[in-house]
């Protein structure tokens, strides 16, 4: 769902929105319901989970990081939201602690991998909470991205850092613990027992693209996004992507 008062923010989220768009519809003709229970695994401050739960969803998120919890709060009291919107104390490790298994339609995983502990046993915790013919949105930082990010800010010794660590860090200052091709993604939820539907490259181009050069030109946004959403589709992006987008269902 892109926000067209921040026009910026929605090439960073487009293409994943569109994929789960279309997710959500597939899983609501399955259901049978208009109203899915969703479960957002690290949600934060809610970006993904008080949009879904504007189109009507019910959306627990479980997230370590009590400002996150008071953000998600507020940010679903302003959007009308709150009575949609669950925020649980916990981890995606200790998952079951807080919530139930097999509970949920849809389960979000976006931009935790990065710093857990165990990333498979995050996935299989997320695969587990999901109903039998439930869908996994799994986002996570992209390794080839962030190689590229670095060598073309001129940091090249950090570039080279990321393409041989076995985890993708640049570095002692990187703020991610590591990062991931999309074969070793697709790899974690298999490996859980789903099967992938899609793959995606999520910023591509976004990320690398002065800001001068998008706000400059009328129309340029909207035709970043175009050019994102069709190169979000090819595999030989998915190398450079700064993120990946991992949509999976049982088999
Ligand atoms: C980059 S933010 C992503 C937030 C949200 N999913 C989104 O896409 O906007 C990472 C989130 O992961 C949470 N997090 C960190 N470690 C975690 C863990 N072990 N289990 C679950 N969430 C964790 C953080 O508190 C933070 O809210």
């Amino acid at each position: 769902m892109s926000d067209p008062l921040r026009p910026r923010a929605s090439l960073r989220t487009a293409v994943v929105w569109e994929v789960l768009r279309d997710a959500l519809d597939r899983r609501v003709k399955a259901a049978g319901r208009d109203a899915l229970e969703v479960l957002d695994t690290g949600g934060g401050s809610g970006k993904f989970a008080v949009p879904l739960a504007r189109l009507g969803h019910r959306v627990t998120v479980v997230d370590p990081s009590p400002n996150a919890l008071f953000a998600l709060e507020r940010r679903a009291a302003e959007a009308g939201v709150a009575d949609l919107v669950r925020g649980v104390q916990g981890d995606a490790h200790g998952l079951f602690d807080v919530v139930e298994r097999d509970g949920y339609d849809l389960v979000l995983c976006h931009g935790v991998l990065e710093y857990v502990e165990d990333p498979a046993e995050s996935v299989r915790n997320a695969v587990a909470a999901l109903r039998p013919s439930g869908t996994l949105s799994l986002l996570a930082a992209g390794l080839g991205g962030a190689v590229l990010a670095r060598a073309l800010a001129g940091h090249f010794t950090e570039a080279r850092q990321a393409l041989a660590d076995p985890a993708g860090q640049w570095g002692a200052g990187d703020p991610l613990t590591r990062r991931f091709t999309a074969e070793q993604l697709s790899g974690l939820v298999t490996d859980a027992g789903l099967a992938v539907t899609a793959v995606h490259g999520v910023r591509v181009f976004a990320d690398l693209v002065p800001g001068v050069l998008v706000d400059a030109e009328p129309g340029a946004i909207d035709a970043l996004l175009r050019l994102e959403a069709a190169a979000a589709e090819v595999p030989a992006f998915h190398s450079v992507a700064t993120q990946l987008h991992v949509l999976a269902e049982r088999g």
